[in-house]
């Protein structure tokens, strides 16, 4: 039996540089570990590499950069080291804002953001504010963020929305699903990339990553350099890209796109 799906096969881009790069930014506390210093010396050094890897991603002409900067289970952490890392990213946010518009970043935030301390979603909401009308790249920020609290929501606002009857049960597809999370109004990542050595997802984007491409690095985040973002972006740019077709049908996609 064949099954006809309504949901139409992902478009087979040709392009070589990837639309939207997603990042789990590991090993900060190593790092510092292995230096004989404090786990948040790694993550100040962290902020170092945030700066550098967004002029990378903006260089390469990439739209999208999204960093998993804090995660729901992160709050778990001893609390002298989250508020550490508050107190960092919301000093971060505010020192880097004129350097985000003059280089015509874009400043979003995905998550449960109302979690964060009134200090650091102050300057964060006054970044996005500032950096508002950018038109480059797209910096976003997974702060309390993780994709299964995220598909909770969803599905609870899908709910409400059914209950409303502004939705009918038998209109739910992928893309009201997609629509729902706090991702919506940007594309799904292309590739993926995870430094710090360990090979797993840890609750980022379960949903947006069903096709990226995967790059793990052993690189820990702070040494992790513009050339090695290169390289990643060389890697994904040497793969081939099915989304459950078959090699020949991606090619002769990519020959019906560039013919006249
Ligand atoms: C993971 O390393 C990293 C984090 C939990 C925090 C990452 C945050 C930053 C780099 C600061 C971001 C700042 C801005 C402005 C976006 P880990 O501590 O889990 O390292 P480990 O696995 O070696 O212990």
């Amino acid at each position: 039996m064949t099954v006809q799906s309504t949901i139409p096969a992902p478009h087979v881009s040709d392009t070589k540089v990837p639309v939207h790069v997603a990042i789990i930014m590991d090993g900060n506390g190593r790092w510092a570990k292995a230096r004989g210093l404090d786990r948040s010396a790694g993550h100040v050094e962290g902020v170092n590499t945030v700066r550098r890897i967004t002029e990378a991603a903006s260089e390469a002409g990439i739209g999208y950069l999204t960093l998993y900067a804090f995660s729901t289970e992160n709050w778990n952490r001893p609390q002298s080291e989250v508020d550490a890392l508050m107190h960092l990213i919301g000093m971060a946010i505010e020192r880097e804002t004129p350097d985000l518009i003059r280089n015509n970043v874009r400043l979003t935030m995905i998550g449960d953001t109302d979690r964060m301390p009134p200090e650091a979603l102050d300057r964060l909401n006054g970044c996005i504010e500032s950096t508002s009308h950018c038109s480059g790249l797209t910096l976003c920020l997974a702060l309390s963020y993780s994709a299964r609290w995220e598909l909770a929501e969803a599905v609870r606002r899908i709910s409400n929305e059914v209950a409303d009857r502004r939705l009918a049960v038998g209109d739910i597809d992928e893309h009201t699903v997609s629509r729902f999370l706090t991702t919506a109004s940007m594309p799904d990542p292309d590739l993926l990339i995870r430094t710090g050595g360990d090979q797993r997802i840890s609750n980022f984007l379960l949903w947006q990553i069903a096709y990226s491409e995967i790059y793990f690095t052993p690189t820990y985040w702070p040494d992790f350099t513009k050339e090695q973002f290169r390289e990643a972006l060389d890697s994904y740019a040497g793969r081939e890209r099915r989304f459950g077709l078959t090699s020949e049908q991606v090619l002769s996609d990519c020959d019906g796109a560039t013919s006249p």
